[in-house]
Parts: C-alpha cells; sequence; structure tokens
C-alpha cells in the first residue's frame, strides 16, 4: 500500500482511530533520521557549491527548515528522493521569532551564518512543552570561538569584529553533552582559523552524521562519536552527497510497538550499534531480538518489568523514554522510568493512566505497576515522543482510541499510521473533530471493538 503523507493543513482538527489488540507481522521501512535531517539541512549553508541530500523525511519539523533555508536565500530543489540545497547566495543572516520559535533546531543556523557571513541574528529559542532547553553551552562556545554576542529584545546576535571575519580555533568544554550545542560548534569551527577542541560533546549518531557529511565538504573533524572532537579549521568547504542515516528512534518506536502488541515484525533499514541500549532494554523484558545486516527483528511472547534511567549516548534515549513507559505499563510486576534529561517529559502519563495504567510520577521518575491490559479513550497528546507512547499504547488497548495532537506526531513520524497498517495494524486518520460522548460511553466502544 503507497502511503498517502497525511494532508498538512488543520492537524489539529484531525485524530487517529485506532483499534487495537491487533497483531502485526511483516516489515516496517524506516525512514530518515529526523535529527539528522534537520542539522545537515543547517549544516549545507557552509557550502560553497550544492549539496545533494538523499533519505530525507517528509515530515512538518523538515518542511519548515527548508523554508527557513529558503527565508536565508538558499536554493532547494527536488532530484527524485534527493534534496538539493545550493548555499552560495544567502542573502539575509536574520531568522524572525516566527520562523525560529516554530522549530527549536532552526538554531542550529547560528554557527553556520556566523562562520560563512560573519554575522547572525536569530530569535532566541523559547523553551517548549518538554523543558526549558537553554543555550548557554551554545552562546559560550561562539563566544570562546571569538564571536561577540548581544542577546536583547528576544533576538541574539553574533558578530565576528575581527577584519578577517574569522572566527578563531579555541579549546571548548561543555558542561553538559548537548546534542545541539555540540552541532552548532562543530559548525562554527569548520571555517574558523586553527584548531578548535570541543570536550565533554555529544556523541549521538546524528552529530556523527554531521561530522561524517562536513567531513565530506572538506572539513577536517576528528574524533566524531567521542566525547573529545578535534575541528581543524579550513578556508572553504566544497558541495558533496550524502545520504542521511536510518533513524533510531522511529526504528526504535515500532519494535516498542511490536513488543506492546506481542508481534513479530522486521524493521530495516537501522544501524543496529544505534540501538544498542533500547534492544538491551527489550531483551530484559522478554523480547527476542534478532539482528541480520541492517535489521532487526523481534517477537514478544510475554512483557518483564524493567527498569530504565535515559541517559547520553550511548544510554537509553530520551527519545524513546515515553514510548518505553508505555510498553512498562501493561508489564509483569513494578518498574521505574527515570527521565534525566528533559525537565517535563512525562505528559503521556495522565493518557496512559486515562487507559487504566497504573503510574505515579515523581521527582522525574515513572512509578509503574504494570496492568493485564489498557482500554480504549479518547486521548490528546502534548508533545511527540508522548504521541508516540499513547499510540502504542491504544495499538495494545482494547477496544477503539480516537487520538488528537497530531500536529505533534507528524513532526517526527513520517507516514506513521499507513507504516503500521502495512503491516496489520488497524488506524485510521480522521479528518473531524470527533465528539467526546461518541466514544465516552464503554458501550460504543464494546460494540466498535466486537464489530472489528
Ligand atoms: C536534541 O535536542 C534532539 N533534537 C532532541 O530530540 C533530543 O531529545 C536531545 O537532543 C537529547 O538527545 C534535535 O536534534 C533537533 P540537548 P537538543 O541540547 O540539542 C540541557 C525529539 O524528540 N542543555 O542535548 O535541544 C537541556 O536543557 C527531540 O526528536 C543545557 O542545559 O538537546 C537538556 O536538559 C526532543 N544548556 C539537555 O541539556 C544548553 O546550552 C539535553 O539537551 C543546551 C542544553
Amino acid at each position: 500500500m503507497v502511503c498517502e503523507s497525511a494532508n498538512m493543513s488543520d492537524l489539529k482538527f484531525q485524530n487517529l482511530k485506532i483499534n487495537g489488540t491487533k497483531k502485526f507481522k511483516g516489515e516496517i521501512k524506516v525512514s530518515g533520521a529526523k535529527n539528522s535531517s534537520l542539522v545537515l539541512l543547517a549544516a549545507s549553508l557552509l557550502a560553497s557549491e550544492e549539496v545533494n541530500l538523499a533519505n530525507v523525511p517528509q515530515l512538518t519539523d523538515i518542511e519548515k527548515m527548508k523554508h527557513i533555508l529558503t527565508t536565508l536565500g538558499a536554493e532547494l530543489s527536488n532530484d527524485g528522493d534527493k534534496l538539493i540545497i545550493k548555499s552560495n547566495k544567502l542573502h539575509i543572516c536574520e531568522l524572525p521569532y516566527g520562523l525560529v520559535n516554530g522549530l527549536r533546531a532552526s538554531f542550529f543556523c547560528i554557527g553556520a551564518l556566523l562562520t560563512k557571513l560573519g554575522e547572525a541574528t536569530l530569535a532566541l529559542p523559547g523553551g517548549c512543552k518538554i523543558g526549558k532547553r537553554p543555550i548557554e553551552e551554545h552562546i559560550k562556545g561562539l563566544k570562546a570561538l571569538g564571536a561577540n554576542i548581544e542577546i536583547k529584545d528576544g533576538l541574539v546576535t553574533a558578530r565576528i569584529n575581527n577584519p578577517k571575519k574569522k572566527l578563531k580555533g579555541a579549546r571548548i568544554t561543555l558542561n553538559c553533552p548537548s546534542v545541539g550545542a555540540t552541532e552548532t560548534l562543530v559548525m562554527a569551527a569548520c571555517l574558523a582559523e586553527g584548531t578548535t577542541t570541543i570536550e565533554n560533546a555529544a556523541r549521538e549518531p546524528e552529530v556523527q552524521d554531521l561530522c561524517c557529511m562536513l567531513n565530506k565538504m572538506g572539513a577536517k573533524i576528528f574524533g566524531a562519536g567521542q566525547s573529545k572532537i578535534i575541528i581543524e579549521g579550513v578556508k572553504i568547504l566544497n558541495g558533496c552527497s550524502h545520504k542521511v542515516i536510518p533513524d533510531r528512534i522511529e526504528a526504535g518506536t515500532f519494535l516498542i510497538a511490536a513488543a506492546a502488541t506481542k508481534s513479530n515484525i522486521t524493521v530495516s533499514p537501522v544501524v543496529p550499534h544505534h540501538l544498542d541500549a533500547v534492544i538491551e532494554k527489550l531483551k530484559e523484558c522478554g523480547s527476542k531480538l534478532e539482528i541480520k545486516g541492517n535489521a532487526i527483528s523481534i517477537s514478544t511472547k510475554s512483557i518483564k518489568a524493567v527498569s530504565v534511567e535515559t541517559s547520553p549516548f550511548p544510554g537509553f534515549p530520551t527519545d524513546l523514554q515515553a514510548p518505553f513507559t508505555a510498553l512498562m505499563s501493561i508489564a509483569q510486576g513494578k518498574s521505574t522510568i527515570s527521565e534525566t534529561i528533559f525537565e517535563n517529559r512525562m505528559s503521556h502519563i495522565e493518557s496512559l493512566n486515562q487507559m487504566g495504567a497504573s503510574i505515579k510520577v515523581k521527582n522525574n521518575i515513572a512509578l509503574i505497576e504494570g496492568v493485564k491490559n489498557l482500554n480504549g479513550q479518547f486521548l490528546t497528546a502534548h508533545d511527540l515522543r508522548s504521541a508516540a507512547a499513547i499510540v502504542i499504547a491504544a495499538l495494545s488497548a482494547e477496544g477503539i482510541s480516537h487520538i488528537k495532537g497530531l500536529e505533534h506526531l507528524d513532526r517526527g513520524y513520517e507516514d506513521f499510521e499507513c507504516k503500521l497498517n502495512n503491516i496489520g495494524a488497524d488506524v485510521i486518520r480522521e479528518f473531524k473533530q470527533v465528539n467526546q460522548l461518541d466514544l465516552n460511553s464503554s458501550e460504543s466502544n464494546k460494540k466498535d471493538y466486537q464489530a472489528a
């Protein structure tokens, strides 16, 4: 079945109608990584020739970043499933609040714009639902590279004041292994004069993918994936062709959904070692996982409760904390899920409890007592990964669920319901406001369920 990408407009009035407890079977194709694509698009601003990006997923966040690049003067075009970006005629270096606020990742552009144009003004990215999302590590690092930074009226203006308009290599130590700060500073340091060292750098695969593409463009970056990255500044960065790595968070989401519905599926392509921590935890729960090349297969007969603490890569990813919590809500026994990266990433708990889960939250730790099954409900998601968690819970629940908040889900999952239906799920994207009364009566749930 060819998946039609959902109509991007009025996502707020769409909902997913999910008929639970279906078992899946088959293979899911994993899309290119959202969090790699976003930073690779920002990095393409550094190139003096065209950059050819393959495997960029169709997501609302990606559309926003493409709009930002064209606003800056980049020319974007498609060649089949490849995205071509030409950034040799950037004409402005300002990104207004409306653009930056809609997409935090747009702030990554500051490093590329500053080092290429000598100046950049971006609106200060606000916090979001999952946390304050400060940027002091980005600012501290850019200052160490010689940038003059002014933050006024919600705008960050970065300038290079020396006559050569060149940043200077520096030794930078991050207070926390921030993915965004590492990416901003790697991009800024590529065209700086001299060598930059970033200590306590983020090790995520998306950082590694960025460094891989920059090196193809002629950068000299060493140690990507380690906590110390060294960048020797070069004079110019050329164009290149690059394929975005598979999305490890999407792959992990589908593996967790398979475990929750006790389905046998394969996800591919993946880079297996990008998911080591998740594979480990799923095995601890009792799932059987088999890795063959760039494919991972999973089968699950029962789910044992297992505790998890999120941590920077290679630890258990914060982006899979919510989906894994949904799995633990129907596991046998008690577990704790501790979110150590973001301060407010538990918005799915209320919906899971509405479905019959038994979860308490104390100091960013979810205390879960597994229940036999969840029940379909009328639910609303409040952020991207919580939306995925609620879908997983609905797929395993008895009865029909209706989930709103697809403006969050479609930010990070390409053709989500189509991919699930391709392996036997029963998920319909409805384009209407679902009347709460239609769903509150358990009778209508049971009737729908028996009819399904
Ligand atoms: C990236 O966000 C990802 N987004 C996030 O994915 C992901 O959850 C996060 O990394 C952690 O892996 C993109 O790549 C577009 P951070 P980022 O800077 O770069 C603190 C998703 O669901 N911090 O590594 O913003 C910060 O408050 C999204 O796909 C500072 O204190 O994350 C947070 O607690 C959500 N000061 C922690 O570091 C700073 O200057 C991790 O943030 C910067 C960050």
